[in-house]
């Protein structure tokens, strides 16, 4: 018995001793668990005292009573003791809160890079003396293809994917080259337009294809129109967008029905001279597609094949970004990541 009694006290003075040392309300909860829960320490003095006799109990029932009352209430008050020393700290972080030290930062607007280069492309071409047009997306086939010398079963339709609508004849413009029917229908030379705008074409989307993008149409008809116009124009941009001024171009034979002869224009390579992997080695990276308006064109339009001729030429905008800014997925230019967006 007297050993039980001892155990009690020596249990009430821990367990005192533990409530007060506890520094936060974590460690106050592990001083509860430790004597006070279920499996505490106390816990199972309450078993034992069953073992003693009733005199015995008489004696050791009061002292254990003790012991749960007086740690129970030391635990409540070292309980109230850290809630408020936390009210306090709160109360001196509030009262020592530096307000200039965290500054919200407003996100900044910032034009897309389709803009810039509309911009800077619309500057260019105005500076020649052409004229900034627009065309209608939603299309007719006569204006996609027709018109164009691409009749009903002229196998380059193949290569256009074309997104159709359930009306009949109605698509989503392919290229920009339906402007050019527009406009010679509308006028008479000379004419001089440019014409950037979104193209849709149905196929699967990669790092280099996306199902829309932007292409732009350079028209130029007058009398005695030549390639080597069409030459010049082409090197005169292409040296200004790429702010390059020995600049060269190179050009391959390309099919096109729309002109004769076609062209596939290249540049040299805006960043080295002996082949890098922009220019995947080569020196040269492929930009436009042109020629000299076909003949069957200008007659759908209404313009005298005789009297006036005229070039033409197309290339799409995410490319000239890619090459200029070094991206690598043309996908990100309709994402709205800002990381992207902002950069520009
Ligand atoms: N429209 C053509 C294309 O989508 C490009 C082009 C335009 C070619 C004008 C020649 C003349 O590929």
């Amino acid at each position: 018995m007297k050993t039980f009694e001892k155990q009690i006290r020596i249990i009430q003075e821990e367990c005192n001793q533990a409530i007060r040392k506890a520094q936060s309300e974590e460690a106050l909860e592990q001083v509860r668990i430790t004597f006070l829960g279920r499996n505490g320490k106390i816990a199972p003095l309450m078993v034992k005292l069953k073992t003693f006799s009733t005199e015995e109990k008489r004696i050791l029932g009061p002292l254990l009573n003790e012991l749960k009352t007086t740690t129970h209430a030391a635990y409540e008050k070292r309980k109230a003791e850290l809630a408020q020393e936390i009210t306090k700290q709160d109360d001196r972080r509030q009262q020592y809160f530096d307000v200039t030290a965290y500054r919200y930062q407003p996100l900044h607007g910032s034009l897309h890079v389709y803009t810039h280069l509309i911009e800077q492309l619309s500057t260019i071409f105005t500076s020649m003396g052409y004229e900034i047009v627009d065309g209608p997306e939603l299309e007719t086939e006569y204006y996609n293809f027709t018109a164009l010398n691409i009749p009903a079963d002229h196998p380059a339709r193949d290569l256009h994917d074309t997104f159709w609508f359930h009306e009949p004849g109605m698509l989503l413009r392919t290229h920009t080259s339906t402007v050019q029917a527009h406009v010679m229908e509308t006028r008479q030379p000379p004419i001089a337009v440019f014409a950037p705008g979104r193209c849709y074409r149905n196929e699967a989307t990669d790092a280099s294809h996306d199902f829309m993008f932007i292409q732009a149409e350079g028209l130029l008809i007058d009398k005695n129109v030549s390639v080597s116009h069409l030459l010049a124009t082409a090197r005169a941009f292409l040296q200004t967008i790429f702010e390059k001024e020995d600049l060269e171009i190179r050009v391959r034979p390309g099919y096109f029905p729309f002109v004769e002869p076609g062209l596939e224009i290249d540049a040299s390579c805006p960043f080295c001279t002996s082949g890098c992997s922009v220019c995947k080695k080569t020196g040269w990276i492929e930009l436009l597609g042109g020629g000299l308006v076909h003949p069957n064109v200008l007659h759908y339009s209404g313009i005298d094949p005789e009297k006036y001729s005229g070039f033409a030429f197309g290339f799409g905008l995410e490319r000239i970004a890619m090459i200029k800014h070094g991206i690598n997925d043309i996908r990100l230019f309709r994402s709205n990541k800002i990381q992207f967006l902002d950069q520009f």
